[in-house]
């Protein structure tokens, strides 16, 4: 904010606007950053705020800065409220501890953008109905109002004032008229006024203006106009610093408004885009039966010896086909699954993962039934989700600490690791659920079912190993389908053992 106010001290008015026409429709959420799409109309593009609002680029600038050094952490709404404190701060303003944490919304809401930013022709009645209905006292709009002592309006925001308003000094008024026809070339509507006498300066220069009936909108005019106000102006305008700590007080109210916190919302990466994946088209109702071959037996199903990892012919030397097991799910859904979801998003996924568990699997060759049982043990409690990946925290217990899972389900650092290479081609994209459903294809066509050293038992287990694979190929298809969160459901994690 200093190089951006050093350059153009007007923006930060515009912050402070951007700020406060972000958080007063319905909450201080960051939805009016973002742009247009198919599913919702922006705040951006409603009357109060097309071609008005403005400090889009600088936001987005300051959120890529945030990036590079915490990544997806930090919400636009937190860096709004952030560089709004600061742009204040720079001409001259208060500072006030800004209190963070806020989230990201998913949509914008362009019907109370309409309905609820109150309007330059606004009379005091209108002002404090709207603002008491938020919350705010009549002293805090007062204060609140003293924003304008930065920055600039639309002459067409006040082009009414210039003939025939009462309440506003008429030589004012006449400079108005002169000044807005000069510099606006013709079209009146788009020159520019400043709001007080020291545009670029946060004082309390506004109050006295207001009592000089100079200033540009009715609304701000209806503070001071016989009304109850008028003593609070008066205060302000005698004592600056007075009205700076009112107008923190009241800035760090509105940073209270409805905020997005804990699992609401999100972290947008960029801000003018919330993160969202195609939406489930249908969740059918099936009941699967799956027949799931426990031919892995310890190595899978049970805890090794003192935990320790046994080779691999030991593993399978020491089981049989133990049982196809009978599985009957009551319910499974699947919402728009398709092997071609990442292939404009993330082209090099298929290439990457399958490379990783080359490396993987030539290291350790149990590694693919490990990675095999991680993704039968997510998909099958509640759904191919990823969740078998995260760690406890205070706010729930890991599926990684139950009983079944417990010392025995292993390949979390492999899941680890392939996403780590997958962020690094493609940030932000690929869920960890498909990581372990890619890398569980490979390990098995890898290490299982390729002319490799386990042909031999694997025939064992079976008298016709093709009619076993397709089978077993298909219920694994199947298993892929189980409950996975698609749409805007869920996110795309960054880290496997963390929610972003
Ligand atoms: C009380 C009701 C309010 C009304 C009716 C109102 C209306 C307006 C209008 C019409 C503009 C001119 C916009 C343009 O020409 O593009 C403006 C500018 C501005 N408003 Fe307000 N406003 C109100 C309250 C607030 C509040 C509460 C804040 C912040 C706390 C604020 C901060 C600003 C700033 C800083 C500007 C100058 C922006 C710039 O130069 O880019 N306003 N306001």
């Amino acid at each position: 904010m200093v190089d951006v106010v050093r350059k153009e001290p007007r923006m930060a008015a515009s912050i402070l606007r951007l700020f406060f026409h972000d958080c007063f429709p319905n909450g201080c959420d960051g939805s009016i950053l973002l742009d247009e799409t198919p599913k919702f109309l922006s705040e951006k593009n409603s009357p109060p705020n097309f071609n008005s609002v403005r400090g889009f680029d600088v936001i987005d600038a300051i959120k890529s800065k945030v990036e590079k050094v915490c990544r997806a952490t930090v919400s636009c709404a937190d860096i709004v409220a952030l560089a709004t404190r600061d742009g204040v701060n720079l001409l001259g303003g208060p500072s006030w501890t800004v209190e963070l944490g806020r989230r990201d919304s998913l949509t914008a809401n362009m019907k109370a953008a309409n309905e609820f930013l109150p309007g330059p022709s606004s009379d005091l009645a209108q002002l404090l109905d709207t603002f008491n209905r938020r919350g705010f006292t009549a002293r805090d709009v007062t204060a609140l109002s003293g924003a304008h002592t930065i920055g600039h309006a639309h002459c067409g925001f006040f082009a009414d004032r210039m003939i025939g308003d009462t309440s506003i000094d008429s030589a004012f008024a006449s400079l108005l008229q002169q000044n807005c026809s000069r510099s606006a070339g013709g079209g009146a509507t788009e020159a520019l006024a400043p709001l007080d006498r020291t545009p670029e300066r946060f004082d309390n220069a506004y109050y006295r203006d207001l009592i000089a009936h100079r200033v540009l909108f009715h609304s701000d005019q209806e503070l001071f106009n016989n009304g109850p106000q008028d003593s609070l102006v008066r205060q302000y305008s005698a004592d600056g610093t007075f009205f700076a700590a009112d107008f923190a007080a009241a800035m760090v109210k509105m940073g209270r408004m409805n905020p997005l916190t804990g699992t609401s919302g999100q972290i947008r990466l960029h801000c003018s885009r919330a993160i969202v994946s195609i939406p489930v088209k249908e969740a059918a109702q099936n009941t699967l039966v799956f027949f799931f071959l426990a031919a892995y037996g310890p190595s899978i199903f049970t805890k090794p010896p003192n935990h320790s990892i046994p080779p691999m012919a030991t593993t399978f030397s020491s089981t049989t086909l133990l049982a196809l097991m009978l599985f009957t799910l009551t319910s499974a859904a699947h919402g728009t699954l398709s092997p071609s979801f990442y292939n404009a998003s993330c082209p090099k996924l298929q290439t990457v993962v399958r490379a990783a568990m080359v490396d993987v699997v030539r290291k350790e060759p149990r590694m693919a039934a490990s990675i095999l049982r991680l993704f039968f043990h997510d998909c099958f409690p509640n759904g191919c989700d990823g969740s078998i990946l995260l760690d406890e925290t205070p706010k729930f217990l890991s599926e990684k600490n139950a009983p079944p899972n417990f010392n025995s389900v292993r390949g979390f650092d492999v899941i680890d690791a392939i996403k780590s290479k997958v962020e690094k081609v493609c940030r932000g994209t690929v869920s960890c659920a498909d990581i372990v459903a890619l890398a569980t294809r490979d390990g098995v066509n890898l290490e299982l079912f390729n002319n490799g050293p386990q042909d031999s038992l694997v025939r064992q287990y079976s008298a016709d190993g093709t009619f076993f694979a397709a089978d077993f190929a298909a219920a694994m298809v199947k298993m892929g389908r189980m409950n996975p969160l698609t749409g805007t459901s869920g996110q795309i994690r960054l880290h496997c053992s963390r929610v972003n």
